[in-house]
C-alpha cells in the first residue's frame, strides 16, 4: 500500500504497461507509512497514473475488457481511493469490475516470468504487511499453512533498519549492507517459539528484540544521516538477515516436506531479497521442485499482478458489484490445511 499503480495486461500474462509511483520519499521522512498522507497522495496521483498506463500501452479505455482492483487487505483510506476510481471507470465505460485480494495478486506476480504453475503449489508470501504460507491444491484455491503471529518479515526489516538509522524502507538497505558484514560478530540470541498447535506459523518479534538487545548492550550508535554505516552496524545487518532468512527457509522447507508440491512460489516485497531468493532456489534444487519467483520489479506492490489475478475471473464471468467496499482485514482463506 505504499504505491499507486496501474497496469495494462493482455491475456493474463503479457504486460503492456506497468506504472508504479512510489510514495516512499514522503514516508521515509517519518520512518513508515502515515495512513492519512498515503491516502492523499494516492488521490492526487491516481488519475495521472491510470492515464499513463493507457498511454504506455498505446490503447484507449475503450479497448479495455475489464478492471481489476485491490479491495483488501490494507489501509482503508488507500484502498478506498483505488476502489472508488476503478468503480467510476467501470460505471462510466460499462466495464466489468473485479475486486481482487491483494495477497492473491502477489501469488499471481509469478505468472509473467515463469512457466505455468503446476499444482499443488506451496507459496510463501512475504511483504511489509504479510508473512503467510499457503498450500494451493488447484488454481485460485488457497489453504493457509501458517502466518506470522506478530510482525511481518518486511516489517521486521523496516523496524531493524530504523533502529540502526538506515532509513525506510529497510529491506533493500539491509539486503545491500548484509554482504559487507560478518554475522558471527553480532550473534543474536533468540528462540523461535515452537507453535504448540503444529501450525507452520512464523514469529519475528523475538529476532527483532534480540537485535534491540544487542544494539543496547554494545552501545551501537545508529548511523547518522549522510554518513557511511560502521562495521558493527554492517555486522548486525548481516546477522539479522541471516536469521530472518533462516526462519523463513525453515518453515518453507517443512511445508514442502509435508505437502510435496509440484511448484514452490515465492512472492511479496521481501521476495526481492537476494539471500532469501538464493535460499529458496537451493531448497528447490535439493527437493527437486521448480521455484517460481517474480522478477524483482514485480515483487513489490504493482498493478500488473492484480490484473493477472483478475484475468481468469474475467474469463469465467465473475463480476464484483459497484457496491463493493474496502475490506482492510480481508483474508485469502479462513481455512487451514
Ligand atoms: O509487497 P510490498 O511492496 O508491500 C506490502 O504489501 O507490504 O512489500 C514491502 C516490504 C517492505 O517492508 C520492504 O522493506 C520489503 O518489502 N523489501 C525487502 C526488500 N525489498 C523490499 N525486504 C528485504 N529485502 C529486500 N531486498
Ligand atoms: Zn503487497
Amino acid at each position: 500500500m505504499r504505491r499507486t499503480a496501474a497496469a495494462i495486461v493482455e491475456g493474463g500474462r503479457r504486460i503492456r504497461s506497468n506504472v508504479i509511483a512510489s510514495l516512499v520519499s514522503t514516508h521515509a521522512l517519518y520512518g513508515g507509512v502515515v495512513p492519512e498522507i498515503a491516502s492523499r497522495e494516492h488521490l492526487e496521483r491516481i488519475g495521472e497514473i491510470v492515464d499513463r498506463a493507457l498511454a504506455d500501452a498505446s490503447i484507449g479505455l475503450d479497448e479495455v475488457d475489464g478492471i481489476a482492483v485491490t479491495y483488501g487487505p490494507g489501509l482503508v483510506g488507500a484502498l478506498l481511493v483505488g476502489l472508488s476510481y476503478a468503480k467510476s471507470l467501470a460505471y462510466a465505460k460499462r466495464l466489468p469490475l473485479i475486486g481482487i485480494n491483494h495477497i492473491e495478486g502477489h501469488v499471481f506476480s509469478v505468472v509473467f516470468d515463469n512457466e505455468s504453475i503446476a499444482y499443488p503449489a506451496v507459496a510463501l508470501i512475504v511483504s511489509g504487511g504479510h508473512t503467510s504460507l499457503f498450500l494451493i491444491p488447484e488454481p485460485e484455491r488457497y489453504l493457509l499453512l501458517g502466518r506470522t503471529r506478530d510482525d511481518a518479515a518486511g516489517e521486521a526489516y523496516d523496524k531493524v533498519a530504523k533502529l540502526l538509522g538506515l532509513g525506510y524502507p529497510g529491506g533493500p538497505v539491509i539486503d545491500r549492507l548484509a554482504p559487507t558484514g560478518d554475522p558471527s560478530r553480532a550473534p543474536l540470541v533468540f528462540t523461535v517459539p515452537q507453535m504448540r498447535d503444529d501450525t507452520l506459523d512464523f514469529s519475528f518479534s523475538g529476532l527483532k528484540t534480540a537485535v534491540l538487545r544487542f544494539v543496547r548492550e554494545n552501545s551501537i550508535e545508529p548511523v547518522a544521516e549522510g554518513s557511511s554505516p560502521s562495521q558493527i552496524v554492517r555486522d548486525v545487518a548481516a546477522s539479522f538477515q541471516q536469521q530472518a532468512v533462516r526462519v523463513l527457509h525453515a518453515r518453507l522447507r517443512a511445508a514442502v516436506r509435508l505437502h510435496g508440491p509440484r511448484t514452490i512460489l515465492l512472492a511479496g516485497g521481501v521476495a526481492c531479497n537476494t539471500a532469501l531468493r538464493d535460499a529458496v532456489d537451493e531448497l528447490g534444487r535439493v527437493s527437486r521442485v521448480p521455484v517460481f519467483k517474480p522478477s524483482p520489479i514485480l515483487t513489490t506492490d504493482n498493478a500488473a499482478m492484480i490484473a493477472a489475478a483478475g484475468y481468469p475471473k474475467l474469463l469465467r464471468g465473475e463480476r464484483s458489484s459497484l457496491s463493493l467496499n474496502a475490506d482492510p482485514t480481508l483474508r485469502l482463506t479462513g481455512v487451514r490445511a
